[in-house]
């Protein structure tokens, strides 16, 4: 079975999310996958696994800085398949737009090259303490859901995920990992 590393860096709960819905994705691709919280979890290289996938908190228009660490302090061991997304605001409705501003200049200033790229949206549980920027969330959250025809939810879950991309996303990185085996 191969075997993908999944690190995240997430502020407020979406990028956990979106992190463990492609996680989930791809073991249905019978892919071995291990997901690790770079807040929380000690770091591993990503030498020795098949594929690794970096998911991004965007808020001030940047990363969590954990991603970057990660990237930078594993740099010479990335020597398979890449694939970064974001969990983002703007990826909710210019996902192109998204990974332009986002992704492309920070991975320039890495000094890196991603072989996959996406943004997933964002998914906002206004349930849980989270200081100042739930303010920040709820007007976001009730832009979009206005936009939408949806109902917003001032103390519940927001769901703006894109989960058809996740699916595709799995099934790119997947045929990704193939090709280069
Ligand atoms: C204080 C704050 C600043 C934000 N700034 C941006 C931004 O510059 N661009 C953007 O697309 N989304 C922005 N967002 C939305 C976040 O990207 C979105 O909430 C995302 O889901 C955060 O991921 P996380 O929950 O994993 O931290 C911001 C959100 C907050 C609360």
């Amino acid at each position: 079975m191969k075997k993908v590393l999944m690190v995240y860096g997430t502020r407020y709960g979406s990028t956990k999310f979106t992190a463990n819905n492609l996680a989930k994705e791809m073991r249905k691709l019978k892919l071995d996958v291990k997901v690790l919280d770079l807040k929380k979890e000690k770091w591993i290289s990503p030498q020795g696994y098949d594929g690794l996938i970096v998911g991004v908190s965007v808020a001030m228009f940047k990363w969590a800085k954990e991603p970057v660490k990660y990237l930078k302090k594993f740099k010479k061991d990335i020597n398979v398949p890449l694939g970064i997304f974001i969990s983002s605001a703007m990826s909710v409705a210019e996902r192109d737009g998204a990974i332009k501003k986002f992704i492309d200049p920070q991975m320039e200033k890495i000094g890196l090259k991603y072989d996959l790229a996406d943004g997933f949206g964002m998914y906002s549980d206004l349930s849980k303490k989270m200081g100042f920027a739930k303010g920040i969330l709820r007007s976001m959250v009730l832009g979009f859901s206005k936009d939408r025809g949806k109902e917003y939810k001032s103390t519940g879950i927001n769901d703006f995920v894109h989960y058809d991309r996740i699916k595709i996303f799995a099934k790119d990185f997947a045929m990704l990992i193939k090709k280069r085996s």
